[in-house]
């Protein structure tokens, strides 16, 4: 148990780590904070600095899911402690203690977290990811898809996995309020690499 509880802090503060704010501050790009939709995540650091930029803040917000679940995994925790350990670390992302509580979606993280549970259903989500974003080239609605469809997916794959995952998934949604509020009044940017996107 206290093993379990020091994973869950750990995977809290990591998930505390902002990506794209530290990305931004080290590449002198404007704070996603404040530009572009606001959002400190990867879609918005594409908008704001490019590919490269928005590569690497997947990729370590990502990792700063996936990391407490694999350790955890390998450690032998069971799927509970691993699912409170995941949704931690995605509640790091979203409220993080080092940057005011004010986070991001926990689209990469709750996705790092959920890829250690098995490579078939990575695969699922990022082939809905893709397919939605190419109907669509909204990233909030890809992202809204593969939430919604991830627990099926668990279900499906690994049903021992189902109550975290729709937790994740839950929080992930929530999240998305203002995406479908500006989904309604048609005034959602597009995925672009433009620098000169509409709020
Ligand atoms: O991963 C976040 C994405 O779904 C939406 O980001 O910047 O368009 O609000 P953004």
């Amino acid at each position: 148990v206290i093993v379990t509880i020091l994973m869950i802090i750990a995977a809290y503060l990591a998930g505390s780590i902002s990506s794209a704010v530290l990305v931004c501050k080290i590449r002198g790009l404007p704070d996603p904070r404040t530009s572009g939709s606001g959002n400190p995540g990867a879609t918005n650091v594409l908008r704001i600095g490019g590919v490269s930029s928005a590569v690497l803040v997947l990729f370590f917000d990502m990792l700063k899911g996936a990391l407490p679940s694999y350790l955890g995994y390998k450690i032998g925790l069971d799927a509970a402690s691993l699912g409170f350990i995941a949704v931690s670390a995605c509640l790091g992302h979203i409220f993080p203690i080092f940057f005011g509580f004010k986070g991001g979606k926990g689209v990469a993280t709750a996705f790092g977290a959920m890829a250690p549970i098995g490579g078939d259903l990575a695969l699922c989500l990022i082939v809905t990811w893709i397919v939605f974003v190419l109907i669509t080239r909204y990233s909030s609605v890809a992202a809204m898809a593969a939430a919604t469809l991830a627990p099926f997916y668990t279900w499906w794959l690994d049903d021992r996995f189902i109550l975290p995952v729709a937790m994740l998934s839950t929080l992930i949604l929530i999240r998305h309020k203002d995406n479908i509020g500006r989904l309604r009044i048609g005034e959602e940017s597009k995925v672009s690499r433009k620098k000169s996107i509409k709020k």
